[in-house]
């Protein structure tokens, strides 16, 4: 794999007014999804909904590719073939998640770093044989009153560019991703100042690291007010502050910017991006794009609920969520037309 196909894949990551789906979950995290909406926590569950989600009839008109974790790679879906072959049959590019998840930072209590280096471009090796051509790392950052501290900041920022220049090393574009949490009290600006710390860091770290901007995909939060913050600003406000913090921090030659989200719901999620796209259209040297895990797949995994029969009604339901983003990217997101479909069966 070149540098030139490297570039080549992270282009096509964010081309055609095309977004990523990202259902790499951690066992934990999708266990506490499916508990919440009583589906059992089993391997074989979790390998049902996330064939349901790649076999997905047309979702390559709006997404270009999936994000997996690794036990959904190694899983073999009920046709016997793999998931690999699964979203390469359906036109997607295979991403895996390949960070070992968070532990409390040493030395600052309270704070979160993302493990996984060790060993890292071995296991990307192994990775690639199974057709994965990108991955993604999580670094998580929290706002509080003293928080985030430097050390916290410079930590996850020089982990997660060691993680880029190995993933390029290895013959994968990496998908960065610094997530400002959502959680607290905080106001808008506050969101912004950190945001901005976070991605100024990762951009220096990246330079010393020789990671190749080109061949790289940025993951961040939107600049958002805390969720138990009062002030709650519009969609444009939102917009504004997000793209003015990008154009701050992230150099030219990086490709496309596809947000996490973090939360929201997903009707909010693609107005803020649609905002973005109306608001900053042909004036941005990037493509705004989404990689979504709740807000595409919520809907559909409340209608699913585990059952088989609803299979096809949660496939609609995802579906309606990763066009309503593709329209989000293009400025043409209606919220008063964004009315899910909902099948008889599961009314
Ligand atoms: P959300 O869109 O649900 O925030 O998830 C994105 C993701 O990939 C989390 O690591």
């Amino acid at each position: 794999m070149t540098t030139n196909d490297l570039v080549g894949i992270a282009q096509a990551m964010v081309a055609d007014d095309k977004g990523l789906l990202a259902i790499d979950e951690s066992i934990g995290s999708c266990n506490r999804r499916f508990a919440a909406l009583g589906i059992p926590q089993t391997a074989e569950r979790r390998r049902a909904w996330r064939e349901l989600i790649v076999t997905t009839p047309g979702l390559r008109q709006s997404i270009s590719g999936a994000i997996l974790c690794d036990e959904t790679i190694r899983q073999k879906p009920n046709g016997g073939a793999s998931f690999a072959q699964l979203l390469d049959v359906a036109g997607l590019l295979v991403g895996i998640k390949v960070d070992a998840g968070t532990i409390e930072l040493a030395g600052h209590p309270g704070e979160k770093i993302t493990e996984g280096l060790d060993g890292l471009h071995a296991r990307l090796g192994t990775y690639v044989e199974m057709g994965a051509r990108f991955a993604k790392w999580r670094g998580v950052i929290t706002i509080e009153s003293e928080r985030p501290s430097r050390g916290c900041v410079e930590a996850n920022a020089h982990a997660l560019a060691r993680y880029a220049a190995i993933c390029q090393q290895a013959g994968l574009v990496p998908i960065v991703e610094p997530e400002v949490l959502m959680d607290g009290t905080h106001g808008l600006t506050r969101c912004a100042e950190v945001t901005e710390a976070v991605l100024r860091a990762f951009f220096r770290h990246a330079d010393e690291q020789g990671v190749v901007l080109e061949a790289m995909i940025l993951k961040p939060n939107m600049v958002l007010p805390g969720l138990l913050s009062t002030i709650q600003e519009d969609v444009d406000t939102v917009a504004d502050a997000t793209v003015k913090c990008l154009l701050h921090t992230v150099p030219a030659s990086v490709p496309g910017i596809a947000f996490l989200s973090g939360g929201q719901s997903g009707e909010l999620a693609s107005a803020r991006l649609n905002a973005m796209n109306i608001r900053f259209r042909g004036h941005l040297p990037w493509q705004l794009s989404f990689s979504f895990a709740r807000a595409i797949q919520y809907p559909a995994l409340q209608i699913w609920a585990g059952h088989d029969e609803h299979v096809q009604a949660a496939q609609a339901a995802l579906m309606h969520r990763a066009r309503c983003n593709q329209a989000a990217r293009r400025g043409a997101y209606d919220a008063t037309l964004d009315v899910a479909p909902v099948a008889a069966s599961v009314q």
